[in-house]
């Protein structure tokens, strides 16, 4: 069975609740998920997972200060063949900025391949809550990368099958 992980940072639990949901989605689509809040986590574990998704606040158009120095922490780390994503949440305005940007940066610096594009989760306020339907939304976001990493591997497998 493939182990996803999910970091996240929260200030008001919105991404948090993202976090959640995307970890939900995982589960329904027969993987094993772990999530851990960035400061929690021990980055030796990393190792551990095959899909690693990271996501926190839009704080100043950007990350916020924890998740910049996680992102500090991991951006030696070399971590081939296996798959990344970044989430984040944000306001609905222009000019809103995006954490998820920046922390795509990091993914791709570390070598993950990138299986998603950046997801965002609106907040209506700095304190929330999410935009109606959020959650549900992010479940089935969560359930479409659990397939496109299944089926991924079934192709690589059919690859190296006809190459035999
Ligand atoms: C210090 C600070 C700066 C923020 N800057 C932005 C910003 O530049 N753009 C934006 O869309 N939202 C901004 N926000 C709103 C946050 O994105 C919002 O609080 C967050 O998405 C809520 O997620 P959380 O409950 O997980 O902390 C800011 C919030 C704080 C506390």
């Amino acid at each position: 069975m493939k182990k996803a992980l999910i970091l996240y940072d929260s200030v008001y639990g919105n991404t948090k609740k993202v976090a959640m949901s995307l970890s939900r989605g995982l589960e329904a689509g027969g993987l094993y998920v772990d999530s851990n809040f960035i400061e929690d986590f021990d980055i030796r574990g990393l190792n551990n997972y095959d899909i690693i998704g990271i996501g926190g606040p839009t704080h100043y158009h950007g990350a916020s200060k924890k998740m910049k120095s996680f992102l500090n922490k991991i951006k030696h780390l070399k971590m081939e063949g296996k798959y990344g994503f970044a989430f984040e949440t944000k306001g609905e305005f222009r000019l809103a900025g995006s954490a998820a940007k920046r922390i795509t940066r990091y993914l791709n610096k570390i070598n993950l391949k990138i299986v998603h594009p950046t997801i965002t989760g609106i907040v209506l306020d700095q304190e929330g809550p999410l935009k109606d339907a959020t959650l549900d939304f992010m479940e089935q976001v969560g359930l479409n990368i659990s397939d496109k990493v299944n089926n991924s591997n079934s192709q690589s497998k059919l690859n190296r099958r006809s190459k035999n």
